[in-house]
């Protein structure tokens, strides 16, 4: 048994023995999704924003800066914008352990909507730092839709800034910045939820962020703590608590081996295959552009499969000339037609199952 499989052992069992896991996220557990993480040294985004000219590099989320200068914010926007990210193992971890009924709640820091991407369901996540899925003016606070907010983010007359249509103040997404309160979901679950966590993943996390950072430290005796992250982080690192599990290493290699010990691997692997199709990889997948790149798509992928069809008939139809058959012997019109029928009804079966895969995802 390897060093790794020996830590993961007491996980594992514990939760064949029917017990619920809790996750802590932070940023570090999309990283293997190509998101930087925060605070990460060289490849962090905070060491990566001089091009922002900002006072300080945590002033991009900073309410107070916002509101004297959302440029910074916006053309980082542009990049962390949800959509353009598919969800790593160790998102897909998190719904398997859901669609076995071994998950208690996901708290995650990340914006990116990822868990939400992997599958799992609204009720299990609290988003205690906000996302993109709502936008607000922070004047006097009318809502703006996303597909607003998009087209205000790519209109050169705005300098790229959504502005409220009613008192021009700026609009943003209500993703929690430093100097604003956290969701009061994040609140109100975590009373609920605080005395039932029996196993606390906390992972890809420098717990650098209060109150969020607080969670695993407030956790009682009977939580079976652990960490996976690249580093000690909290309370992890004094080895406050004798029964903490540590463990570090990349988040994937976590999930990879946890889904092993689980007998979960063969799913794991299946979920990230469809991911490929389902996402590709890096590229924007909004609700609103997917639909009709896929048409699209589709028009073009009909169309060569017409032009392909045509050609053959072509083909078939100068051979038969040759050998001096009448093409209505060879080929006749009645078969054509039903080609062209059965084409039709597949075409529209494709459509309709890219559809509901897409409705299934994002509704
Ligand atoms: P940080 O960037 O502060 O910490 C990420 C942690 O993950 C670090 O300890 C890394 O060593 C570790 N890490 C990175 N990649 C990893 C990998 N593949 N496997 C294992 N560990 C890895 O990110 P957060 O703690 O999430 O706020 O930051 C907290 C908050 O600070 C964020 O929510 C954000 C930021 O300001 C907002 O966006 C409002």
């Amino acid at each position: 048994m390897s060093q790794l499989e020996k830590k993961l052992k007491p996980i594992v069992d514990a939760i064949n023995k029917g017990k619920k896991v809790t996750f802590f996220n932070g940023a570090g557990i999309s990283t293997g999704a190509g998101i930087p993480d925060f605070r990460s040294p060289e490849t962090g985004l905070y060491a990566n924003l001089a091009k922002l000219n900002l006072p300080f590099a945590e002033a991009v989320f900073d309410i107070d800066f916002f509101e004297d200068n959302p440029k910074p914010f916006y053309t980082l926007a542009e990049e962390l914008y949800p959509g353009k990210y598919a969800p790593t193992k160790f998102h897909y971890l998190i719904k398997l352990l859901q669609d076995q009924d071994s998950l208690l709640r996901v708290y995650t820091q990340n914006i990116d909507t990822l868990e939400r991407l992997a599958g799992v369901e609204d009720d299990y996540i609290v988003e205690a730092h906000g996302s993109f899925a709502r936008n607000h003016c922070i004047k006097c606070h009318r809502e703006m839709d996303n597909e607003t907010l998009k087209k205000h983010m790519h209109d050169e007359t705005k300098d790229g800034i959504p502005t409220c249509e009613t008192c021009q103040g700026y609009v943003k997404p209500d993703i929690v910045f430093f100097g604003e309160g956290l969701p009061g979901r994040f609140f109100q679950q975590w009373d609920e939820d605080c005395d039932d966590v029996e196993i606390a993943l906390v992972a890809g996390t420098s717990l650098t962020v209060y109150p969020f950072a607080s969670l695993p430290a407030s956790l009682g005796k009977k939580s079976l703590r652990v960490l996976i992250n690249k580093e000690k982080v909290g309370d992890f690192s004094d080895n406050y608590r004798k029964s903490d599990i540590v463990i570090l290493e990349d988040c994937e290699l976590f999930a990879e081996q946890l889904s092993s010990m689980l007998g979960l691997r063969d799913e794991l692997e299946a979920l990230v295959e469809q991911s490929k199709s389902k996402f590709g990889t890096g590229k924007h997948i909004s609700p609103e552009t997917t639909v009709d790149e896929i048409e699209e798509k589709l028009k073009v992928e009909a169309h060569l499969h017409e032009k392909k069809e045509d050609d053959d008939i072509t083909e078939l139809t100068e051979k038969t000339e040759k050998i001096g058959l009448t093409e209505e012997t060879s080929f006749n019109n009645k078969e054509k037609e039903e080609k062209a029928k059965a084409r039709a009804e597949a075409k529209e079966k494709a459509k309709i199952e890219k559809l509901e895969e897409i409705a299934n995802t994002y509704l």
